[in-house]
Order: C-alpha cells, then structure tokens, then sequence
C-alpha cells in the first residue's frame, strides 16, 4: 500500500477506475467493510483520510476526534487498500471554499440535530470527489441520511460515479459498530442495545403503525436511552413511510449517558 500526503505523489497511469472509499480515519471493522468491499470492483482502492473541520458544529468535537495514524494504516492496508491518502486542508480546500448546495432532506433528523454538518459533509465530498475523480465511491447504510445526501448530490450534479452501499456492520449482539461505542461503558453499552431491539421488533410488523408502535414501546422501556428521533421513512425520499411505501426503513438516534447513537434498518421482515 501507498501512503501519500498529497495526491500529486500518485502515478495515476499505473491505475485504472479507482474506487474512493472516504473516511475521517479511527477505521474500525465498518470501515474494512467498505475497503472490502471496494476491492471487489478493483484492485485500485483509495481510501482518504480527513478530518473535516465543515462537518463539526463545535471546535471542542474536532478536536476531541479520534486520531490514531498507525492503527489506522495498519487497517487499511489489512482489508486491501493500494492507497492511503491523507490530504492537508490545503490541498482539499486551496481556494474560498464554495459550499456545497443542500436539499431541505439535510434539515431533517441528522441535520435539524447538527446543524450546517450535511453541508459541510457534502462539501468535502465533492472535493473528495473532484480531486479522486472515483468511477465508484463506497459509502454505509450506517449513515443513512448521509447515503441519501450524496446519492442525491451525484444525481442533481450528473456526476458520472457509481455510489456504493454497504450494509451496517453489526456486533455479535446488533449493536451497529461506530467509532463513537468505545466511549461507551459495559452498563452504557447494554443501554445502547435497545435500539437494535428497538428495530429488530419493528422490523416484525406488518404495518407503519405497529411497526412505529414497536419503536415506541421498545425505547420507553430503557430510562438510560434519550430518544430524539425513531421514524420509519420512504427511502425514496426521506417522506414518513405509509402502509404503500415500498422501501421503508426505521432510524433511530438518540443518547445513551452523553454519547450519540444512531442506527437504522430496512423493514422488510429481515427479523421475522
Ligand atoms: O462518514 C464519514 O466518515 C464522513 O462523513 C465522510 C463521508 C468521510 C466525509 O467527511
């Protein structure tokens, strides 16, 4: 694997389509997920490394983010990465930085709770992608609303890349691995596993109003969990999924002792 700072540094006619899989680094099984999975398009895989500073609401969460290089490049070559690139600001955001134009789906959920931080994403996206020039992008389902965004961005831009979706990866127990489960306790993490009961429970209905009653009554009964949202929306367009809706998916976020959790899943009987 190559590690370069800067991708003037990439003899790009040794590549053929590389397959971009953007990360801000603390890579975890998740992200070997997404490396793995964009091995099986080719073998150019390039995933970045960047902590956007757009994309936090607050100084004190950039600065408290987790930065762990080694490990980090450890993980990436392990799942097949050919290249690790680690940009400076400088070389993402050179000039003024044009922000990039969102849709009224990024005020909703993830976006009425940080505020400014789907632009802010969207934004080093497109640099991420202007600057790769990526025939595939991968992306988890873990961040549903973040998966929509850019799918929706490369549509309305016509940008010619293939977005890739992973599925969540998932603990032995459900819970949805994130690099945010390491703050959690033992007794936190018991907490956390309500949302999966949470999901996994409506994921068994038949119709929205059970399956949104399952929602309810699943959280209500772990006092340690701070609902703020669980919705079950059209993945269409992000719409309150109806009975006719034909891709519906539950999200939940929420707090379990000062952390923020979310989490999401098709409803479509997985569980059943
Ligand atoms: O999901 C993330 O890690 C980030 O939002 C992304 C896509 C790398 C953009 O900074």
């Amino acid at each position: 694997m190559q590690v370069v700072d800067n991708l003037s540094a990439l003899d790009r006619a040794k590549f053929g389509p590389i397959a971009l899989v953007p990360t801000m680094g603390a890579l975890h099984e998740g992200h070997a997920r997404l490396i793995r999975q964009a091995r099986t398009l080719t073998d150019a895989v390039l995933v970045s490394i960047f902590i956007n500073p757009l994309q936090f609401e607050n100084p004190s969460d950039l600065e408290k983010y987790p930065r762990t290089p080694e490990a980090d490049s450890e993980k990436a070559e392990q799942a097949g990465a050919e290249v690790l690139w680690r940009p400076r600001y400088e070389e993402v955001y050179p000039r003024t930085i044009a922000l990039q134009e969102v849709g009224a789906v990024a005020s909703l959920y993830e976006g009425a709770a940080r505020k400014g931080h789907f632009q802010g994403m969207l934004t080093v996206v497109k640099r991420l992608f202007d600057l790769v020039d990526p025939k595939w992008a991968i992306f988890g389902e873990k961040d549903f609303q973040q998966l929509f965004l850019v799918r929706r961005m490369v549509q309305d831009l016509e940008l010619d890349i293939e977005i890739v979706a992973v599925p969540t990866v998932r603990e032995s127990d459900g819970l949805a691995i994130s690099s945010r489960n390491i703050r959690l306790s033992p007794n936190d993490r018991q907490v956390a596993l309500v949302i999966w009961r949470a999901l996994a429970n409506a994921s068994r209905m038949e119709s929205i109003e059970s399956m949104q009653n399952a929602l309810d009554a699943t959280l209500a009964r772990e006092s340690g969990f701070k609902r703020d949202y669980a919705v079950i929306i059209d993945e269409e367009d992000f719409s309150l999924a109806t009975d006719d809706t034909k891709a519906k998916r539950a999200l939940i976020a929420g707090w379990v002792n000062g952390v923020r959790l979310i989490d999401n899943m098709p409803m479509i009987g997985l569980a059943r």
